[in-house]
C-alpha cells in the first residue's frame, strides 16, 4: 500500500537516538536546548521552546498571548481541530474566516471584512499543506494590538515572499510546528514554538512544565533544591531522546524539500491536464513546504462518490486522506453554532490529498497519475 505520506529514518537518525538512549540524561537533558538553538538557526528566530505536539504549543502559545474568556479568536476552518482547540482551551470565543479556493489558505478578503465588525485579540493564520500564508499583508491589515500566531504545522522549510523562512516571526507574534511523523521533519510526536518576544519566551518555558519556575539557588536567592509553582501549567515536554531524532533530522531538511517539490511539480505537469480534477496550489510550489498534495475532484461530473474514489484508490494500493473536514462542522464546534462558509464547504466537497513523501520515486508517482486517469477521466 502507497500511504499518503511516511516519515523517512535512515541510520544516523538511528545512531542519534541509540546515543542518546546511552547517554545519563534521556529526558530533561542538554538535546532539547541544542534542538530548540537549531531551529532558531534554521528559521532566523530568536528564540524556540519544543513542546510534546504541536497541539500542546499552539495551546500555550495562546495562553501566553493572553487568550482568555472574555477574548475572541479569529482562524481557518481548513485545519486540524487543535488549531481552533488552541482557543477553547483559553475559554475563548472561536470563530472561522472562509478560505481563498485557490490555495486552501484563510481568505485575507474575508478576515479583514470580519476583523471592520468584531475585535480580536488573536489570529491564527494556518499555512496549509506548506504554503506560506501572505503574511506581510496579513500583518498589515491586523490591528497592532491583536496577537498572530502561526500554525506552521505543515510549513517547516517553507519561504514567505522575500526569501526569509516561515518561524522567523517578522510578520507574527510567535510560530507553532509540529513534528508528527507526516510532518516535513519528525521527533515521533512533538513540535516547537518560535518568537523573537523574550517575555513570551519565558511564559512559554514556564507553561511548558507545570508553571514551574527554577533556578533561584543559581542566583543565590534560597535554598538548592527549591522551586515554585507561579501558575497553572502543564507536563508539555519534549524528550532528550525525541529531540537527537530532530536534531538528526533538521540535517536533512533542504532535501526533503526539495524532494517534495519535485514530486508536487511533477504531479503538476499530468493533472493540469485532466478535465475533471485539478491540483490546488498550483504554481507556488518554490515557496511551500509541500507538505500535502491535493486534488479538487469534480464529485458529480464524474459520477463516483469520494468514498467509492478512495475504495477503487484502496482497492489498486493507494492511500488518500481528506484535508479537512471544516473544524466548524465537528459536532462540538456544531452544536455551539451555525457556521456555514462557502468556500470551506464548496473546497471540503471537492478536495482529496494524494501520496506525497520523499522516499515515493517515480515508478509509483506514475503508477497514482495512471490510476486517477483511469478513475476520473473516464
Ligand atoms: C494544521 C495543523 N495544526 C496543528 C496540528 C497538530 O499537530 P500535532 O499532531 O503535532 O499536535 C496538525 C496536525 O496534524 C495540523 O495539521
Amino acid at each position: 500500500m502507497i500511504p499518503y505520506s511516511r516519515q523517512y529514518i535512515d541510520s544516523n537518525d538511528i545512531k542519534h537516538v541509540v546515543k542518546t538512549l546511552k547517554s545519563k540524561l534521556i529526558t530533561q537533558g542538554p538535546i532539547i536546548e541544542k534542538f530548540e538553538k537549531l531551529i532558531c538557526k534554521f528559521v532566523g528566530a530568536k528564540y524556540a521552546v519544543a513542546v510534546s505536539s504541536c497541539s500542546a504549543g499552539l495551546h500555550i502559545a495562546a495562553m501566553a498571548g493572553k487568550l482568555n474568556k472574555t477574548k475572541k479568536l479569529l482562524t481557518s476552518p481548513n485545519s486540524f481541530c487543535s488549531t481552533a482547540n488552541a482557543g477553547i482551551h483559553c475559554s475563548a470565543k472561536v470563530d472561522f474566516a472562509d478560505i481563498n479556493i485557490e490555495t486552501g489558505n484563510i481568505s485575507l478578503i474575508n478576515l479583514k471584512q470580519k476583523m471592520r465588525k468584531n475585535k480580536y485579540k488573536m489570529l491564527i493564520p494556518v499555512h496549509f499543506a506548506g504554503l506560506p500564508v501572505d503574511m506581510k499583508h496579513l500583518k498589515k491589515i491586523t490591528p497592532k494590538k491583536t496577537i498572530i500566531i502561526e500554525d506552521a504545522a505543515h510549513a517547516l522549510g517553507a519561504n514567505y515572499k522575500d526569501g526569509s523562512k516561515i518561524g522567523c516571526c517578522k510578520y507574527s507574534d510567535m510560530t507553532v510546528f509540529s513534528f508528527h511523523p507526516v510532518k516535513s521533519i519528525t521527533t515521533g510526536e512533538g513540535g516547537i514554538v518560535t518568537t523573537n518576544n523574550k517575555g513570551l519566551y519565558e511564559n512559554l518555558k514556564i507553561l511548558r512544565s507545570h508553571g514551574i519556575v527554577k533556578n533561584f539557588a543559581k542566583k543565590n536567592k534560597t535554598n538548592p533544591w527549591y522551586y515554585e509553582m507561579q501558575t497553572l501549567g502543564f507536563h508539555y515536554r519534549i524528550t532528550d531522546i525525541q529531540c537527537a531524532l530532530g536534531i538528526s533530522q533538521l540535517k536533512k531538511i533542504n532535501g526533503f524539500i526539495r524532494r517534495r517539490r519535485k514530486i508536487a511539480e511533477y504531479y503538476d505537469k499530468f493533472f493540469i491536464k485532466f478535465k475533471n480534477c485539478k491540483p490546488l496550489q498550483l504554481h507556488q510550489r518554490n515557496l511551500s513546504a509541500n507538505h500535502l498534495y491535493v486534488l479538487k475532484i469534480n464529485f458529480k461530473k464524474i459520477k463516483k462518490s469520494r468514498k467509492k474514489v478512495m475504495e477503487i484508490l484502496k482497492k489498486k494500493g493507494i492511500s488518500t486522506q481528506v484535508h479537512y473536514i471544516p473544524i466548524y462542522s465537528h459536532p462540538f464546534y456544531r452544536e455551539k453554532r451555525k457556521i456555514n462558509l462557502s468556500n470551506m464547504s464548496s473546497y471540503y466537497e471537492q478536495c482529496l490529498s494524494i501520496p506525497i513523501f520523499y522516499s515515493l520515486n517515480k515508478k509509483q508517482q506514475n503508477y497514482i497519475i495512471k490510476s486517477f486517469k483511469e478513475i476520473v477521466e473516464n
